[in-house]
């Protein structure tokens, strides 16, 4: 039976894109809700396309625990039988608790070479230090942010003349061959690191 994939989304879903793609081409798992912390995510209206089913659970409180809207994510995960959860540019962190019910079922996509880079602003912070190789990352969630096992990586090369926008592209390019890759494998139970 292939597993069913919950892919968490907060704005374009161009990751969640590439994961369907090549989920319906494969059929090493099946991509059965997407899931938005934001209305306005553009992603929606891509699942919508997919005829995938959506949601959208905007949380109350603006950052911090929030145990109504994780709640109502869980209600959902139930209600679609959902086996693994995809995150995908969500950029909304998830509770210790929230974590620890899905126990090496939950993965993420960071655009930096983790351990490097860990939260947000990365690419800014790879051209302030002069970095000459970024790249991605997949990897296991686990409570502590961006650290849990490295099960995929991608790098990239930054160009003397490279802008935040520029790498952005750039990276988001590799992460579109790099999670369907990763994602695959580990459905697969392949515990090989994937790198590229
Ligand atoms: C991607 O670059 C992803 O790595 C990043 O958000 C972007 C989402 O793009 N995620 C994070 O920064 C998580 N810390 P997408 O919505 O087009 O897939």
């Amino acid at each position: 039976m292939t597993k069913k994939v919950a892919i968490f989304i907060s704005g374009s879903g161009s990751n969640m894109v590439s994961l369907v793609n090549s989920m319906y081409r494969q059929n090493y798992a099946w991509p059965s809700l997407v899931l938005s912390n934001k209305t306005c995510a553009s992603g929606l209206t891509k699942a919508k396309k997919f005829n995938i089913p959506s949601v959208c659970i905007e949380p109350k409180k603006a950052s911090g625990l929030d145990l109504d809207f994780e709640a109502e994510i869980q209600r959902e995960l139930k209600n679609y039988k959902i086996e693994l959860i995809c995150l995908a540019g969500f950029m909304r962190v998830l509770s210790n608790s929230f974590v620890d019910s899905w126990p090496g079922k939950i993965l993420n996509i960071h655009p930096s070479l983790l351990p490097k880079y860990k939260g947000l602003n990365t690419h800014k912070r790879v051209l302030e230090n002069g970095e000459k190789l970024t790249g991605c990352t997949v990897h296991e969630v686990t409570p502590e942010l961006d650290s849990g096992r490295i099960l995929g990586q991608a790098t990239v090369p930054v160009l003397p003349n490279d802008t935040v926008e520029t790498i952005r592209l750039r990276v988001l390019e590799k992460e579109h061959i790099l999670y369907p890759r990763t994602l695959e494998q580990f459905c697969l139970g392949r515990s090989d690191l994937v790198t590229m």
